[in-house]
C-alpha cells in the first residue's frame, strides 16, 4: 500500500493562521507587535531565498520585520555590533542570523552574542542547555516543526524507535534532545547515526520513525526503510535540472519515489518539513514577543 503523504504545507498554513490570530490579539490587548530582525551575510542564493520566504511569513503574520543585508566582506566585529543593537531594540523580539556564515566569521561567537531571549533559532548555548535538561526555552525551528508534524498527523512517538540520520547542531542533535524528553510528542527511544556509523541499514531498518537530515540527495533507499515506517525528509538539495527554468530542482535526502510504496507515512520535498520550519519561526517569535517562554 502506498504511504500516506504528510502535507507539511497544509499543516504549516494552519499554524500560521493560529499565529496570525494570536499576534492580532497580542496587538489589540497589550499593544505589542512581534518584531523579527533578519541578518543575511553575503550572496548565497539558497540563504537569500530562505530569508525572503521567512520575511514574507512575518508580513502575513502581521509582524514587524527588518532585513539587514551585509556584504560577504563584513567583519565579525561589525556583525556583532549589529546584533548588540538589535538586542537593545525594544521593537525586536527575535534575531535570526542566516547560516552558513563566511569562513572568516566565527559562527559560535555570533550565536552567543544574541540575547538568548531573542534567539528564535534556539541555537544559543543557554537554549541548547535548557533543551537538554528539559526546561522551557526557545527551540530550533526545524526539529520543533517535525515534532509538530508528527503530533498533528497523529503519529505516536511514545515508546517508538526514532532513528535520526545526521548530527548537525541545527537539526540532528536538537531533534534527538526534543524526542527523548518526557511529555507529549516525545518519550521516544532515539538513535542518532552519522557519517562515522558505516553501513546505516542495520540501524535504519529498526526505525519506526526515520528522520533523514544529512544533506545528501536521495541517500535513503527503499532497502534502508522498514515496511510501514514513518519517513521524515529534512533535506533540501539543489540538483541540476536542464529542464527547469531555474536550472535546478529541489530534492530531499530520501529517494522519495522508491520509498513511497514501502513507508507508512512520508513527507515530500518540497512541501513537507520546509514550510514547518517557517511556521515554527513565526510561533517562536510570537512567544518571544508575548514573553511566555521564560518564567523570570
Ligand atoms: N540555515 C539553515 N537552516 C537554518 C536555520 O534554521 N536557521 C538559520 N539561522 N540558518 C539556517
Amino acid at each position: 500500500m502506498a504511504a500516506k503523504i504528510i502535507d507539511g504545507k497544509a499543516i504549516a498554513d494552519t499554524i500560521r493562521g493560529e499565529v496570525r490570530k494570536a499576534s492580532d490579539l497580542l496587538k489589540s490587548s497589550k499593544g505589542i507587535t512581534p518584531g523579527l530582525a533578519f541578518i543575511l551575510v553575503g550572496e548565497n542564493p539558497a540563504s537569500q531565498a530562505y530569508v525572503r520566504m521567512k520575511g514574507k511569513g512575518c508580513e502575513e503574520a502581521g509582524f514587524f520585520s527588518i532585513t539587514d543585508r551585509l556584504p560577504e566582506s563584513v567583519s565579525e566585529g561589525e556583525l556583532l555590533e549589529l546584533i548588540r543593537r538589535f538586542n537593545l531594540d525594544p521593537r525586536i523580539h527575535g534575531i535570526l542570523v542566516q547560516l552558513p556564515l563566511p569562513a572568516h566569521i566565527r559562527e559560535e561567537r555570533v550565536i552567543r552574542a544574541i540575547d538568548f531571549k531573542k534567539d528564535v533559532d534556539g541555537f544559543h548555548p543557554i537554549n541548547v542547555g535548557l533543551l537538554v535538561i528539559g526546561r522551557p526555552c526557545l527551540k530550533p525551528c526545524t526539529p520543533l516543526g517535525i515534532q509538530e508534524l508528527l503530533l498533528r498527523s497523529g503519529i505516536e512517538t511514545l515508546g517508538r524507535h526514532v532513528v535520526v540520520i545526521g548530527r548537525s547542531n541545527i537539526v540532528g542533535k536538537p531533534m534527538t534532545n526534543l524526542l527523548v524528553q518526557k511529555g507529549k510528542g516525545a518519550n521516544a527511544v532515539v538513535t542518532v547515526v552519522h557519517s562515522a556509523a558505516g553501513d546505516l541499514s542495520r540501524f535504519t531498518l529498526q526505525a519506526d520513525i526515520l528522520i533523514a537530515a544529512m544533506g545528501k540527495p536521495h541517500f535513503v533507499k527503499a532497502a534502508m526503510v522498514k515496511e510501514g515506517a514513518t519517513v521524515i525528509d529534512v533535506g533540501i538539495n539543489r540538483v541540476a535540472d536542464a529542464g527547469a527554468k531555474s536550472g535546478y530542482r529541489l530534492v530531499g535526502d530520501v529517494d522519495y519515489e522508491a520509498v513511497l510504496p514501502k513507508a507508512g507515512h512520508i513527507t515530500p520535498v518540497p512541501g513537507g518539513v520546509g514550510p514547518m520550519t517557517i511556521a515554527m519561526l513565526l510561533s517562536n517569535t510570537l512567544s518571544a514577543a508575548a514573553g511566555t517562554v521564560y518564567s523570570d
